[in-house]
């Protein structure tokens, strides 16, 4: 998904921005590109393509002296990836550059009137229209033209003639930006700089997240985090409508749609070395590595041994609200719908709450009816997808509570759910998320047992299961033991055309789980299916080409899951078998086994993830996929 970064200081711009765009790179993108400005000039430098090939060189080449800036990568939404395509977009007279993140759903009754008052445009995207479309405001707002003469070139034009670098012109190009916007139907998070006003950057968002950093006497701006934590960790949160005026020193912030604007001032809670691979050879790597230390910070303060539960401070609802909720809708996209598959199982069996599971998307449209005492949680890492941001929207505007678990603190979720809980799982950076997910089952696991303490759940099992939780994070640490086989195993398989992931119960949603993450990294076709399912027809798609990787740990579901595999056996499908530590009869059946260490059939979920990230990631290495960036894919998807 695109990335945003702005500087304005006492600092050479190009070097930071250049270095935030490559702490952007891992969100997925197709081009990038930078607009300085020069005592008398903007000056563009954009490419398709990735920085190191494109941009870096071009900088090298070409390089660009000043202190204002603006940066962007780009993850084409509308026009193909190209140079002209490339954010920064300029205006008609090439006075003002735009980067954008998001969706202008009516830039093409936008486009068609500002041609029809002569617009010309260079570009198939939405962002160049609302380029257009500022600079028109702000030549009303100037009296002077929006666009040059058809002979003139837009190339970073030099200062006009009548303009001049003062307050007035400060001030002039925020309300074009806000007069432009309130015209705007759609998302955005944007940074505008302009030449008649060399120390002035504005920027805005709707639905599309941008960050202010502070500096001293320099600020930053950036749609992530990641990208300015080596020099602040101070940062404000833009919301929705606001629009912020940032000088060298300070910043204002004013809001479209209310009075004044809710400026809060937070402390980033990761490092520059958080961020960072390290020894590792890909972030993906690095982050399931890391799964043990994140599990324990997830549970860090929360298990509750005197009181036989689990405690949270932002859940933001009583014991008697708790104890009311009639319905849990879970909502969420991707790897975090299927970890909303397990918090279904955790939360019907511990707390016996009605808990049904959406796709993000579909909940926002499908109008399903919500009895009084329904609640929606939402399963974010990003607490930025899109669909999800319009899942929870959509249940606050139907005047029911939103509760949601996110990784991203501070993010658009979780400033407006109502209340929720975090995971505390350090920065993701690879695009497929693996340690986030992890700390999302170990946080539904501690829901249930807080919502089944205010229930029925007796304080025998609820303790049985906190003692547990307290062991997977060694447990994971046993399971990365066998990364060595596990890599065997992968090489073994890693030409594979089709492959099927098969569960049952706790570790059905697990099987859909390591399905994602091997196509989304290896690009191999995989699906995950229930072990019982397979009968009611896809296994006419099993033979000795199609290997099955099968979740059969000695659950409650054994016996039928072990039936299952030998129904893929009598096939002579390959079968990989994820089993319990000890198990001698799957040693029989089953081609290959990766041992689980025993644990509670709730809790599988969590151990069982492991191997299969591992798996995919070998696989994907395999075949020089490229792990932490696959193609087409974009780490927090803000667009629906
Ligand atoms: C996960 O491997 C994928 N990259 C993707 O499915 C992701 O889970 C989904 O887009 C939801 O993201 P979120 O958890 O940040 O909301």
């Amino acid at each position: 998904m695109c990335g945003i970064i702005g500087y304005i200081g006492k600092k050479a711009a190009s070097p930071i921005l250049l270095e935030g765009l490559r702490r952007l790179e891992y969100r997925g993108y197709d081009s990038a590109g930078v607009a300085i400005a020069q005592p008398q000039s903007l000056e563009i430098r954009k490419r398709k393509g990735k920085i190191d090939e494109g941009l870096a060189r071009l900088l090298q080449t070409s390089p660009v002296q000043g202190q204002l800036g603006i940066g962007h990568t780009r993850w084409a939404t509308h026009g193909v990836p190209s140079d002209k395509n490339s954010h920064p977009q300029l205006d008609g007279t090439g006075r003002i550059a735009v980067v954008h993140n998001g969706v202008i759903e009516n830039y093409d009754f936008l486009k068609q009137r500002l041609i029809r008052n002569g617009h010309v445009f260079t570009s198939d995207t939405d962002t160049e229209v609302l380029a257009h479309l500022i600079g028109d405001a702000y030549a009303k707002l100037t009296e002077q033209p929006a666009t040059l003469p058809k002979s003139a070139a837009r190339h970073g034009k030099s200062r006009s003639q009548t303009a001049n670098a003062n307050d007035d012109n400060q001030g002039r190009l925020t309300q074009a930006v806000c007069n432009a916007l309130r015209e705007v139907i759609g998302t955005y998070g944007l940074a505008v700089i302009c030449v008649d006003a060399p120390d002035t950057m504005v920027c805005a968002r709707r639905g599309s997240p941008i960050i202010i950093g502070i500096g001293d006497g320099e600020h930053f701006v950036t749609s992530d985090a990641n990208a300015i934590v080596a020099h602040t960790k101070k940062v404000v949160y833009l919301n929705d409508y606001d629009v912020a005026t940032i000088r060298p020193g300070q910043f204002d912030m004013q809001n479209l749609g209310t009075d004044t604007a809710n400026v809060q001032i937070s402390n980033l809670e990761f490092s520059q070395e958080d961020a960072q691979r390290g020894r590792h050879a890909h972030f993906m790597l690095k982050e399931i590595l890391e799964q043990p230390q994140t599990v324990q910070n997830a549970l860090r303060g929360r298990l509750d041994f005197e009181a036989a539960t689990a405690k949270f401070g932002g859940l933001n609802m009583s014991a008697a609200e708790l104890r009311g909720i009639d319905r849990l809708i879970i909502a969420a996209s991707g790897t975090s719908w299927h970890a909303a598959l397990v918090g279904e199982y955790l939360i019907e069996e511990l707390a016996q709450i009605p808990v049904e599971v959406e796709f993000a998307h579909e909940f926002c449209y499908r109008n399903c009816p919500l009895e009084k005492n329904t609640v929606l949680l939402v399963l974010s890492q990003s607490g930025e997808t899109a669909d999800t941001l319009a899942a929870l929207r959509e249940a606050k505007r139907r005047g029911h509570r939103a509760l949601a678990i996110v990784n991203v603190v501070g993010s658009t979720i979780a400033r407006e759910s109502d209340g929720g809980i975090y995971m505390h799982a350090g920065p993701e950076i690879g695009v497929a998320s693996t340690k986030a997910f992890v700390s999302t089952l170990t946080v539904l696991a501690m829901l249930a047992i807080h919502l089944g303490r205010l229930r029925n759940l007796p304080a025998k099992r609820a303790l049985e299961i906190l003692h547990a939780l307290q062991a997977i994070p060694g447990q994971i640490q046993e399971l990365l033991s066998q990364g060595r086989h596990i890599k065997q195993l992968a090489a073994h398989y890693a030409h594979a055309k089709d492959f099927f992931f098969l569960g049952r119960g706790y570790t059905f949603p697990i099987a859909l789980e390591g399905a994602l993450k091997l196509k989304e990294i290896s690009y191999i076709h995989a699906e995950g299916y229930s072990a019982a399912e397979m009968k009611h027809g896809p296994i006419a798609l099993i033979d000795e080409q199609t290997p099955t990787v099968f979740l059969v740990p000695q659950d409650s579901m054994y016996d039928k899951t072990m039936a299952n595999l030998a129904m893929i056996r009598a096939r002579k499908g390959p079968i990989i078998a994820l089993a319990t530590k000890g198990d001698k009869a799957i040693k029989k059946v089953a081609d290959h086994v990766i041992e689980l260490p025993p644990a509670l059939e709730c809790l599988y979920p969590l151990l069982a993830t492991v191997p299969l990230q591992l798996f995919a990631y070998h696989i994907a290495v395999n075949r020089g996929c490229d792990v932490d960036k696959p193609r087409n894919l974009a780490k927090s998807v803000t667009v629906q």
